[in-house]
């Protein structure tokens, strides 16, 4: 087994960096790790036009470390009132590389989220016709709804009939914790990929919810059953190119989380490449660990793979209980029993080297 793990240097397609303290604090976790990262547009006020995404991306840059090269790839946030022509013009002027749906009220900051999606066909048109790709955060929020199964009512009563309406639309379900959506995405044609978030992959309901109730673990959509996060781990080390890496860090102050109604989101971002390794390690699939990471990603978005390589070597570490973020504290997610696996660093790809490997 190889104690040593060489890949193409990953992105994440799924990100929340948030604004001011929080912002500076977190972005150089994403910035070490990753090259790209699609970023959340889920700010209070959300970002709906292509002003507030520049303004946005001019943000995060400056809070990225000068020996960083990482890119913040924006994303606009679809309301009831979005306007086609704007979500076009930042698209094919480079802002915008996607576009965010949040149903209403179906989690942080998605208030200003879009209540029918009716309202959205003029926007879905031009979407499909420019190839801009659509990502859903896949949740019903009708109260009648058990919040287990707000992904499987979305997939069969939302999903099926907007992937017939517009069959050549792209489209993302940001973060599928279910067994049913791993199914929906095998069956259905390569116009839809999903995105599958470390926690989900290592942590059941059980471990929220038995021998006392752990906020620092409850993250929408929620954690499920084990049988659903073994077909996760199934469906993100198949090979297949449906499913890729988006982390949905998702950073919440401690006293949010520990709170008689806490936040949801699960901030993962100081160790999510160590998290995903060691997530392939136990399910004995290193070598698919690439592809999901590091190449479905951007061939589903048509973007160029990264030419650095990212470097992780075996071996447990530590990982800090807190992290201060301005007045704030955070409390990161390193996994239910510890770190296996250690980020070491980047390194350019060697010249004659361009197939990277898993090796000793
Ligand atoms: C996210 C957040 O806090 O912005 N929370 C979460 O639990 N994942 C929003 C989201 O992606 O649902
Ligand atoms: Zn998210």
């Amino acid at each position: 087994m190889s104690d040593r793990l060489i890949l193409r240097q990953p992105d994440d397609w799924h990100l929340h960096l948030r604004d001011g303290a929080m912002l500076a604090t977190v972005v150089p976790f994403t910035a070490r790790q990753f090259a790209r990262a699609i970023v959340m547009p889920n700010l209070t006020p959300p970002v709906t036009t292509v002003a507030m995404a520049n303004a946005y991306r001019d943000r995060i840059r400056q809070a990225v470390p000068a020996d960083s090269a990482f890119q913040p790839l924006m994303t606009c946030y679809l309301t009831d009132a979005s306007d086609p022509n704007e979500i076009e013009r930042g698209y094919t002027t480079k802002v915008w590389a996607a576009a965010k749906l949040y149903p209403a009220h179906a989690t942080t900051n998605s208030a200003h989220g879009v209540t029918d999606m009716k309202k959205l066909t003029r926007v879905f048109e031009r979407m499909q016709r420019i190839g801009m790709p659509l990502l859903l955060h896949g949740e019903v929020t009708d109260p009648g709804v058990d919040i287990f199964d707000r992904e499987n009512v979305f997939i069969d009563k939302v999903l099926t009939k907007l992937l017939d309406d517009f069959p050549d639309l792209k489209v993302v379900l940001e973060h599928i914790t279910t067994a049913e959506a791993v199914d929906f995405l095998m069956a259905t044609s390569t116009q839809i990929a999903a995105t599958i978030t470390p926690h989900h992959l290592m942590i059941s309901r059980n471990d929220m919810l038995v021998g006392g109730i752990r906020p620092h673990l409850y993250c929408l959509p929620i954690v499920k059953r084990e049988r659903h996060r073994r077909a996760l781990r199934r469906a993100a080390t198949s090979g297949s190119a449906k499913f890729f890496l988006g982390t949905d860090s998702a950073p919440h102050a401690v006293h949010t989380k520990e709170n008689a109604c806490g936040c949801a989101g699960i901030f993962n971002a100081p160790f999510a490449l160590e998290l995903y390794a060691q997530v392939f390690d136990e399910e004995q699939a290193l070598d698919k660990l690439e592809g999901f990471a590091s190449l479905y990603g951007p061939a589903f978005y048509g973007l160029p793979a990264n030419e650095r390589q990212a470097v992780l070597e075996r071996g447990r570490s530590e990982a800090p209980r807190e992290i201060g973020a301005g007045n704030e504290r955070l409390l990161p997610f390193a996994g239910p029993n510890g770190l296996a696996w250690r980020f070491v660093g980047l390194v350019e790809a060697a010249v004659n080297e361009t197939r990277p490997r898993a090796g000793s």
